[in-house]
């Protein structure tokens, strides 16, 4: 799978599987530039990429730094939102509705912004990559706005491969991916999480973030997907 020459805009590309595809995309021949919220992060991920990389701070829940940062990003081929939170995971009886309307401003709400200001500099021939999850699909017990978020999500990249054609926007959806994102959870819990998970998945283990890259990165290089959703869960959703 070949990028060589194109450039890759890439929202959440400083950790986790955001930061996988900066990596892969690198290696297929692209430029990348990523952007996230902690300037740390940003220097850290820039440390990791080679010198091409470029990298800017950017809140997706500030509009204007959205616009600013694609005025400053200017024309490229291929935009990947991986920006995300910690997923929210309550009863519906015990929701908090104001948090839980606070739940889509990351990965929903910040996806149609950075789609918004981006998808007028992208190139023809390009595309967009969004993050959804296999919780839309199936949903644990407490996972209503997990689950809701990812179906938005799905939702949002079909209507979006109508309105922006001929750019193609899809989204990837994994199972559980060993990333940052699980930082929170004390090492041996989260161990012992990827392990159950892992051993109940038809692969027999928990992605990597690289196992998430490979899909985006597929769906970049390729020319014909559009309005889709790439599961990349092991098989969980079959077991
Ligand atoms: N890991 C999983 O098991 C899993 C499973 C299914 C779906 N997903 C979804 O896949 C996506 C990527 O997940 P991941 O595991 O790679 O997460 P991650 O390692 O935590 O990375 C999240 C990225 O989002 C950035 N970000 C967070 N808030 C931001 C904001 N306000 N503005 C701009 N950037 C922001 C973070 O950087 P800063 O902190 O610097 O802002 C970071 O680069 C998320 O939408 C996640 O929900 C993950």
């Amino acid at each position: 799978m070949s990028l060589d020459g194109q450039k890759v805009v890439i929202i959440g590309g400083t950790s986790g599987i955001g930061f996988a595809t900066a990596k892969a995309a690198v290696r297929a021949g692209a430029q990348v530039v990523i952007a996230s919220s902690r300037p740390d992060r940003v220097d850290s991920a820039l440390e990791r990429l080679p010198g091409t990389a470029l990298g800017r701070v950017m809140d997706v829940t500030s509009e204007e730094q959205v616009r600013g940062f694609f005025d400053w990003a200017r024309e490229f081929d291929h935009l990947i939102y991986t920006a995300g939170d910690r997923p929210s995971v309550t009863e519906l009886a015990a929701m908090d509705i104001a948090y839980a309307r606070q739940a889509f401003d990351i990965r929903y709400w910040g996806a149609i912004t950075a789609v918004k200001h981006g998808h007028r500099f992208i190139r023809p021939g390009g595309s967009i990559g969004l993050s959804s999850g296999t919780a839309s699909a199936r949903p644990q017990n407490g996972w209503t706005l997990v689950a809701s978020i990812s179906g938005a999500i799905e939702a949002l990249a079909r209507a979006l491969a109508v309105e922006l054609a001929p750019t193609r926007v899809n989204s990837v959806a994994p199972g559980m991916v060993r990333t940052e994102l699980w930082d929170v959870i004390p090492e041996h819990q989260r161990e012992a999480m990827y392990k159950r998970v892992g051993q109940a998945s038809l692969t027999g283990r928990v992605a990597d973030a690289a196992d998430v890259a490979e899909a985006h990165l597929y769906l970049m290089a390729q020319s014909h997907c559009t309005g889709t959703t790439l599961v990349v869960d092991g098989g969980g959703l079959l077991v």
